[in-house]
């Protein structure tokens, strides 16, 4: 019989992988096991401690239900969620850089006219245009776009019942020569929730919960990769400590004062999805 050692202890548990007949799943599990082995070693887990983890992870799985979904949040705060974007996301010298999804992205939305309005509450108005282009600048024209930000309160249409169906979402195409245009409003910084164990964590921890004022932007057009990114307000206080590590320099913006308006003018690059 093997005599199992403090030495041999990781070897022997990946060992017990290996009849798994799918490579990948293989693949996951033995750096899963050797990265949390080595985790524990290196901080000299007590047993103590990883009660408390496996409570913070309990209580993180019973906060979720179909509407919310603590995991992901948890993934977003240890910057798990951009590593994995970081990692999937095609990126090219010229093509815009992507961002997070979020949880409140939400399809279905009424398709506007080029130019519309989708604010359906108060706050400072801003004007948005700009090409969806190709990495060689050309025009991708009837590129869909959509787009979603928070009310001058912080909150999502869908997390508020006092806003109107549908409001600061919108739904449009590009036109022949790949513009885009529409009005809303100069978005603000707002905080992720925080009435969960990722709130009492980030508390724990001292880190604030706020994301930096952003608009979030999904492009989608046949023949190309779809984007998923952010436009983010270069005056927001956050906009350097994002408590879930979306902001890419590249995305940070000018809202630029007009006599009735900001305005905000920006181009998105995408990448044709055969290239290689
Ligand atoms: C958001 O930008 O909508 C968001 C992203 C991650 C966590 C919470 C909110
Ligand atoms: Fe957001």
């Amino acid at each position: 019989m093997k005599d199992l050692t403090n030495d041999n202890l990781t070897e022997t548990v990946i060992d017990a992988f290996s009849g798994c007949a799918e490579p990948r799943t293989k693949e996951i599990i033995t750096a899963l096991v050797r990265h949390l082995h080595d985790f524990a070693r290196e901080v000299r887990l007590t047993h103590d401690e990883w009660r408390h983890g496996i409570e913070f992870l309990t209580a993180t799985g019973k906060k979720c239900d179909g509407i919310r979904q603590e995991f992901i949040l948890l993934s977003d705060t240890l910057g798990f969620s951009i590593v994995l974007d970081a990692i999937n996301q095609r990126h090219e010298e010229q093509s815009t850089e992507s961002s997070l999804l979020g949880p409140f992205y939400r399809d279905g939305v009424k398709e506007a006219e080029f130019g519309a309005d989708i604010a359906q509450t108060e706050g400072d108005p801003a004007v948005f245009r700009g090409r969806v282009v190709d990495v060689d600048g050309r025009p991708v024209a009837g590129a869909l776009i959509e787009v979603w930000q928070t009310a001058a309160n912080g909150m999502y249409e869908g997390q508020d019942p006092d806003q109107p169906e549908g409001n600061l979402r919108g739904r449009f195409h590009s036109n022949a020569a790949g513009e885009y245009a529409f009005r809303s409003l100069k978005p603000t910084s707002y905080p992720i929730p925080t009435d969960g164990p990722v709130g009492r964590m980030l508390v724990a921890t001292g880190r604030h919960p706020m994301r930096p004022a952003h608009v979030h932007f999904r492009i989608a057009a046949p023949g190309y990769e779809t984007l998923t990114t952010a436009l983010f307000s270069s005056d927001d206080p956050y906009v350097d400590s994002d408590a879930v590590f979306g902001v890419k320099s590249s995305l940070v913006v000018d809202y630029v004062p007009k006599e009735s308006h900001f305005d905000v003018e920006r181009d998105f690059v995408l990448i044709a999805a055969n290239r290689s």
